[in-house]
């Protein structure tokens, strides 16, 4: 039982040490972007009415991107990109900004949390 614990915490304390995103990727000392390619049009395109993290902060598929930049077009005065440009700028956000997989650790397993008081509740409720 000790011992369970102690690897559970070791493997814990592991999980929390290693970095997000360990397979450090070159990045743009000045807008935070994944160097890669097409990351030059997105900088050029993407950093003028805000910042670039409020482009390296958000994640999300190829569909949520698209999504994102008709919300700015339609509301925000964001341009229309020649399809060639905009496919460019898709592809390089869904393959570097793309859905989260690995921020989260894996929820805890109930022998590892307090007990619940609201469970009665939401069972009889
Ligand atoms: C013409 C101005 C303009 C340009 C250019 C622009 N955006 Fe935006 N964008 C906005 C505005 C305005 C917001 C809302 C900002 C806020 O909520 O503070 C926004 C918000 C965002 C958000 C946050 C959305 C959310 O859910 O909170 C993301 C991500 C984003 N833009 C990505 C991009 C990308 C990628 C590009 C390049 C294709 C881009 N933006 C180019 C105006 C622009």
């Amino acid at each position: 039982m000790a011992i369970t614990t102690s690897l559970r915490a070791g493997a814990l304390a592991l999980a929390l040490l290693t970095p997000l995103g360990a397979s450090a990727q070159e990045t743009d000392p000045e807008s935070g972007l994944i160097i890669a390619e097409g990351w030059k049009t997105v900088k050029v395109n993407c950093t003028i009415c805000h910042s670039a993290k409020l482009v390296t902060q958000n994640h999300g598929t190829r569909e949520r991107w698209t999504y994102l930049i008709r919300w700015m077009q339609d509301t925000q005065g964001l341009w229309q990109f020649p399809p060639e440009q905009e496919a460019t700028i898709l592809d390089y956000l869904a393959e570097h900004y793309g859905p989260k997989t690995d921020a989260r650790r894996t929820p805890l397993t109930p022998d590892m949390l307090p007990p619940n008081p609201y469970k009665q509740a939401a069972e009889s409720g």
